[in-house]
C-alpha cells in the first residue's frame, strides 16, 4: 500500500530544467521549444532545410520531401556523405585534435582517437574494403566487439557506399546466416572474439559456423575480415578469410567520400517483428544523418569540451545513432565500453564516469533497475560530480527507477531526459529538451520538432486526455525508415496499413492533461526484455524446430529487472515425457537458434494450448497464466475448457 502512495506521488512530481542548465541551453524555454515545434509542423520544409544546412552537402537538394505514402524521399537532387559529415567536416577547426572516441576495453585497456587519427583509420579501411572488392551498394555484415573498429568498419562502409548490416555480437550463428541469406551480404568484418565478464566471445566460430556447408549465406559471403582483439585461436579460411592488420599493410591513408544520392541505403539493421523472421530495417543517407545530428545536438545539448557515453552495443540502433553517427558528425567525444557493467565488480560504469569525468550519460532503465538492486554503495564510491545530463532509453521507465536515477546518479542536479524511439524510427521522436522541458518521472514528456505524434482508438480518432490508445505517428520525419529490405509489402502491411497513411509504432500510449506522453509499451506480441526487442513468433519457431516439440506458444510476463520475461508454454510430441532436462535443453535450444537474450525465462510444458474454434492460440489466456492471475473475462471463444485446469497447474 505504501509502496502505491508513494509511486502515485513520484508521478505527479515535476522537475523544471535547473536554470544554470537552461541559461546556457539551446534550447532555452518552453516558449522556444513550442515556437520551434509549431513551425517544425506547419512548415516542415523551413525547418528541417535550415536543421540540413549545417551539414556538409556535396550537392544541394531541389526539394525537401516527396511523400507519396507510404514511400517518402527526403532531399531530393542532394548529395551528401556520412563518413565526411562525421570526419572531415572536423578536420579544418580546432576539432581535429580533438578526441572523437574514447575507449576502454573489458579488461581495462585504452585507446583514444582524435578526429584525424579516425579520419586516416576510417580512409585506410575503406580502402582495404575497396582492395577486396567491396563496391558501392554491396552490403556488408559487422559482427564484432564494441570496440573503435566496430565505428571504424561502419564509417568506411559509409565511406564508400556500401551498406553495412550490424549484427548484435550475442546473437548466435543461425541468426548471422539469416540476416546474411535476407540482406545478400558479399562481405563479412568481425574479430576473433571479443570480451565479456572476462571470458572471450568466439565471434569467429560463430561465423566460420554461420558459413558451413551449402547455405545461400555461405555461397553468398565471399570475403572474412578478421580484426585480431583477444589473440585466441581461430580458423582461417584460406582464400576467404584475410586478417585486418595484415590487409592494411598494402593501402595508403587516401580515400575521398563518395558522393551519394541522399537516397543511397546507409544501413540495414534487423529487429524482431510480431510475424516471421527478423525485418531488414532500411535507413538512408541524408534523412537519417539529419535526425541524428538534430537529436543528438538539442536533446543532449552537447558543448564543446563533453565527454558523452552512450552505453548501448553498436550492435542495436542505440549503438549506431548516438554511440556513433549522432556524436561524431556533432563533433562530440564519444566514449565506449566493451564490455559489462559489473565487472570485474558491480562499480564499473562509476569508476569509468569518474575516471573519464563524462558529462553525459545515456543508458536503459534495466541497467538503472539492476544498478538500484546491486546497492548505493556501488555508486556512492565514486565522484560523479562531471555528469550535468542523465537519458534513459529502450524501455518505459518507472517513477521510482528515474528517481533514483535522478538523486543518486545524478546527484539531484542533472536533468533526465527520458527518450522514446525505436529502430524504425532511426531518431529520438518523443523527448524531454533537457534547458526547456519541464520532467515528469516517467514519462518522455512531449514530441521532438517534426514529429506529429497521437494517441487513437481502434477507429484512429484521438482519444481525449488520460485515455490509452496506440501510438502514431501522422507526418514523414527525416530519419523515418524507408521500407522492410526487400519486402516492401510487409512494410506497408505492418506500418501503414491499420490506419491507412499514417505510422503505427506498435506501442500503447496516454497522453496527459498537460500533453505529456506516458509509453505503456509494446501491444503487439513483441517483447521488450532487459530493452532487447523479441519477437514472441521468433522464439516459437526456435522451440517448434526442437524435434521433440509438437506446438509452443511464447509470451511475456512482468519482469521486476528486465521489464519483461520470457515464458513458453510448449507441448511435446506425442509419446514423448516432460522432464526437467528437457526444459533445460529447450533454452538451449533458442539460445542456440536466436542468442542467449532470446532463452525463456520459465518452460512450462502443457497437455494443449488454449485455442479459439477457428485454431488461433489464445495469448491473452496465456498472459494471465503466465503472471500468475486467474484467468478472467471472455473465454467464450475457448475451443476447450479443461485446457486451461491444466495450463493453471502445469508449473512443477
Ligand atoms: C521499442 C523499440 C529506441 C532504441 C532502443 C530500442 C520501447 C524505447 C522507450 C522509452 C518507453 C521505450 C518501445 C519501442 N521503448 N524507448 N523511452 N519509453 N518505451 O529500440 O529495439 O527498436 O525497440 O522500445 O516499446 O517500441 P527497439
Amino acid at each position: 500500500m505504501q509502496d502505491n502512495i508513494e509511486s502515485h506521488l513520484t508521478e505527479n512530481r515535476v522537475f523544471a530544467p535547473p536554470p544554470e542548465f537552461a541559461a546556457n541551453a539551446r534550447i532555452g524555454s518552453m516558449a522556444e521549444y513550442q515556437r520551434l515545434y509549431r513551425e517544425s509542423i506547419d512548415d516542415p520544409e523551413a525547418f528541417w532545410s535550415r536543421e540540413a544546412r549545417e551539414l556538409l552537402w556535396r550537392r544541394e537538394w531541389n526539394r525537401v520531401l516527396e511523400w507519396k505514402a507510404p514511400f517518402a524521399k527526403w532531399f531530393i537532387g542532394g548529395q551528401i556523405n556520412v563518413s565526411e559529415n562525421c570526419l572531415d567536416r572536423h578536420l579544418t577547426g580546432g576539432r581535429r585534435n580533438k578526441a572523437a572516441i574514447i575507449w576502454e576495453g573489458e579488461p581495462g585497456d585504452r585507446q583514444t582517437l582524435t578526429y584525424q587519427q579516425l579520419h586516416r583509420e576510417v580512409c585506410r579501411f575503406a580502402n582495404v574494403l575497396k582492395r577486396n572488392h567491396v563496391a558501392k551498394g554491396d552490403r556488408v555484415i559487422i559482427y564484432m566487439p564494441a570496440i573503435p573498429e566496430a565505428a571504424i568498419a561502419m564509417l568506411a562502409c559509409a565511406r564508400i557506399g556500401a551498406v553495412h548490416s550490424v549484427v548484435f555480437g550475442g546473437f548466435s550463428a543461425d541468426a548471422i546466416r539469416d540476416r546474411i541469406a535476407d540482406s545478400g551480404a558479399t562481405a563479412l568484418i568481425t574479430a576473433d572474439g571479443g570480451y565479456r565478464r572476462g571470458a572471450v566471445v568466439p565471434l569467429k566460430r560463430n561465423v566460420d559456423d554461420a558459413l558451413r556447408g551449402t547455405s545461400a549465406a555461405a555461397g553468398s559471403v565471399k570475403r572474412v575480415i578478421v580484426f585480431r582483439r583477444t589473440g585466441n585461436d581461430i580458423h582461417i579460411e584460406e582464400g576467404r578469410d584475410v586478417w585486418w592488420h595484415r590487409e592494411l599493410e598494402y593501402v595508403d591513408g587516401n580515400c575521398e567520400p563518395e558522393p551519394l544520392d541522399s537516397e543511397h541505403p546507409l544501413y540495414i539493421l534487423y529487429t524482431s517483428g510480431s510475424t516471421g523472421k527478423p525485418k531488414g530495417i532500411l535507413h538512408t543517407t541524408g534523412g537519417y544523418l539529419l535526425g541524428i545530428y538534430s537529436t543528438t545536438k538539442y536533446v543532449f545539448d552537447l558543448r564543446e569540451d563533453d565527454i558523452y557515453w552512450c552505453t548501448a552495443d553498436i550492435g542495436w540502433v542505440t549503438g549506431h545513432s548516438y554511440v556513433v553517427y549522432g556524436p561524431l558528425a556533432c563533433g562530440a567525444t564519444t566514449f565506449m565500453y566493451e564490455g559489462a557493467p559489473n565487472w570485474p565488480e558491480p562499480d564499473r560504469f562509476w569508476r569509468i564516469i569518474e575516471t573519464y569525468g563524462v558529462n553525459i550519460l545515456y543508458t536503459a532503465p534495466t541497467a538503472i533497475r539492476a544498478f538500484i538492486r546491486w546497492g548505493n554503495e556501488w555508486v556512492k564510491k565514486h565522484d560523479l560530480s562531471s555528469l550535468r545530463l542523465l537519458g534513459s532509453v529502450g524501455e518505459p521507465i518507472n517513477p521510482e527507477a528515474w528517481m533514483w536515477y535522478r538523486d543518486v546518479v545524478g546527484g539531484g542536479r542533472c536533468p533526465v531526459v527520458d527518450t522514446w524511439w525505436q529502430t524504425e524510427t532511426g531518431a529520438i521522436m518523443i523527448t524531454a529538451l533537457p534547458g526547456a522541458i519541464p520532467q515528469k518521472p516517467g514519462s518522455a514528456t512531449l514530441p521532438f520538432f517534426g514529429v506529429d505524434a497521437a494517441i487513437v482508438d481502434e477507429q484512429g480518432e484521438e482519444v481525449p486526455a488520460n485515455a490509452g490508445g496506440k501510438l502514431i505517428v501522422r507526418k514523414p520525419w527525416p530519419s523515418m525508415l524507408r521500407t522492410i529490405y526487400g519486402d516492401p509489402e510487409r512494410f506497408e502491411k505492418q506500418y501503414w496499413s491499420e490506419f491507412k497513411g499514417r505510422y503505427l509504432t506498435g506501442d500503447g500510449a496516454r497522453r496527459d492533461e498537460d500533453g505529456y506522453f506516458w509509453i505503456v509499451g509494446r501491444i503487439d506480441d513483441v517483447l521488450n526484455v532487459a530493452g532487447h526487442r523479441l519477437g514472441t513468433s521468433e522464439i516459437e519457431s526456435a522451440l517448434v524446430s526442437h524435434p521433440q516439440v509438437a506446438e509452443a506458444a511464447v509470451v511475456g510476463r512482468a519482469d521486476e529487472l528486465k521489464g519483461q520475461a520470457v515464458v513458453a508454454f510448449v507441448t511435446l510430441k506425442s509419446g514423448i515425457e516432460a522432464h526437467q532436462e528437457l526444459k533445460r535443453e529447450l533454452r538451449e535450444h533458442v539460445g542456440k537458434h536466436i542468442g542467449a537474450i532470446a532463452k525463456p525465462d520459465e518452460v512450462r510444458f502443457a497437455e494443449a494450448l488454449p485455442k479459439t474454434r477457428s485454431g488461433k492460440i489464445m495469448r491473452r489466456l496465456l498472459k494471465e497464466i503466465a503472471s500468475g492471475k486467474s484467468v478472467t473475462g471472455d473465454t467464450t471463444t475457448l475451443e476447450d475448457f479443461s485446457v486451461l485446469a491444466t495450463l493453471s497447474g502445469s508449473e512443477e
